[in-house]
């Protein structure tokens, strides 16, 4: 395993395809007429657990590595799946499919592994079922195992609680079969990427403020989609780049979407020496090259609107947060305890286990930075972000960290070990 004493980071790398386009991709491109091919998909096992349930509803889709191609049946097309379809650890493919399936004119039923068993669906199941669907919790725990009996919906104007980009987009799917314009409205903004998707796609969908607006859909179109890297894997090596010695990385072609680039503002608030190069558009989403070196980090407050923008890369911020001068506060992130592990608790146990001084909170958790950090014993809880993100830990502390189960990174980056390895001298 990677570990300890390195001399310097150096290089320049690229990270997998975006994970919520290219689960997106794969499922508007089901249901749209004709051929929808993705480059640049991740192939992690969360996106083929979405490819796997679409398969399962007669849809034919050929992946060769990050080359995806779907060959859609319009939005009446999907079959009744004769198995239980297998989201595996995928909240995004359970919550979207859901939207979908709510829809359609057969039941489904739903499930995946020990994590999602425990994630909350009644964020999706109280909305669905005021557009009229039948979705119930075959546990009656308003968890998975989901089971969905088609039904015709009716639209619906939704204020949600959460600002969760999966709760939104659940929504806006199945509004794409309702009779009449469905909106939901957060509290907060979350990731964007369904609205501007959708939109390529042919579906009359549009956002003002917090409120994204969809109207019903006869039909949706095949399309061509270059996916970016995902800037939630790009994460790992920017936190890499700016706490570790001798740092000089340059990653290629991220998404900055400003739904989902919260990481580039907190860096640069905690005085990192980052910079954002070669900015562009590519169908549509924001990409840019991320240059960032060796940095003297001090502490800040992370909370209110950013937070949505950065949930995912919580974990490894509070690595950067343990490595900085001063305190940092995360705050207005409760979101963290429903996530694939409690993220709460999983970094904070494993950060203080190496020696860092944490203190969680009920939204978040206060960091003071600064102290040795000592190799460990890392629990991942089988959620590919701990697991990440302590081993970009482990290349600051003083002796070796050592994993309870790494495989969990294959759910969204694969080829992080060897990425690393290639930038890492020892
Ligand atoms: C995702 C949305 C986020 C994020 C998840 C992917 C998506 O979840 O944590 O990894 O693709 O829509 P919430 O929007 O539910 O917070």
């Amino acid at each position: 395993m990677l570990n300890t004493n390195i001399k310097s980071l150096k290089g320049q790398i690229r990270v997998p395809g975006d994970k919520s386009i290219s689960h997106r991709g794969v499922m508007f491109g089901a249901i749209s007429n004709g051929i929808t091919e993705l480059t640049g998909f991740l192939d992690g096992a969360d996106c083929r657990s979405t490819i796997s349930c679409f398969r399962a509803m007669g849809i034919d889709i050929s992946q060769n590595a990050d080359h995806v191609i779907i060959s859609g049946k319009g939005m009446r097309g999907l079959t009744k799946p004769s198995t239980i379809l297998d989201v595996g650890n995928s909240g995004t493919t359970t919550r979207l499919i859901s939207g979908i399936l709510s829809g359609q004119s057969f039941t489904s039923i739903l499930n995946g592994d020990e994590s999602i068993q425990k994630r909350p669906m009644g964020r999706i199941m109280t909305p669905l079922r005021m557009m009229g669907a039948n979705i119930k919790s075959i546990k009656d725990n308003d968890c998975a195992p989901l089971e969905i009996g088609g039904s015709s919906l009716k639209g619906i104007d939704y204020n949600s609680p959460v600002a969760s980009a999966q709760v939104k987009s659940c929504i806006l799917l199945a509004g794409l079969y309702a009779d009449r314009p469905t909106s939901v409205t957060e509290p907060v903004l979350s990731r964007n990427h369904t609205e501007l998707m959708l939109k390529g796609f042919g579906a009359d969908i549009s956002s003002k403020g917090l409120t994204a607006s969809i109207k019903p859909a006869q039909e949706l179109y095949g399309q061509k989609i270059q996916i970016p890297g995902d800037i939630s894997s790009a994460a790992y090596f920017i936190a890499a780049g700016l706490i570790c010695p001798n740092a000089d990385l340059l990653i290629k072609d991220v998404n900055t979407n400003p739904t989902r680039a919260g990481i580039i503002k907190v860096a640069q608030d905690m005085g990192g020496n980052i910079e954002i190069l070669n900015q562009r558009i590519i169908g549509g989403e924001p990409v840019a090259d991320i240059h960032v070196q060796s940095s003297n980090l001090h502490g800040c407050k992370i909370s209110g609107q950013i937070i949505p923008t950065l949930i995912d890369e919580i974990p490894v911020i509070a690595v950067m947060a343990a490595c900085a001068t001063g305190q940092t506060i995360i705050a207005d992130a409760a979101e963290l305890k429903v996530k694939e592990s409690d993220r709460i608790a999983s970094v904070t146990e494993n950060l203080i286990n190496m020696g860092a001084s944490v203190t969680p909170t009920d939204d978040g958790m206060i960091i003071d930075g600064g102290k040795a950090l000592h190799g460990t014993n890392i629990r991942t809880y089988k959620d590919h972000r701990i697991a990440m993100s302590f081993i970009i830990a482990g290349l600051v502390s003083d002796g070796p960290n050592s994993f309870d189960d790494i495989a969990c990174i294959d759910i969204s980056y694969p080829t992080f070990i060897s990425t690393l390895e290639s930038i890492v001298n020892k």
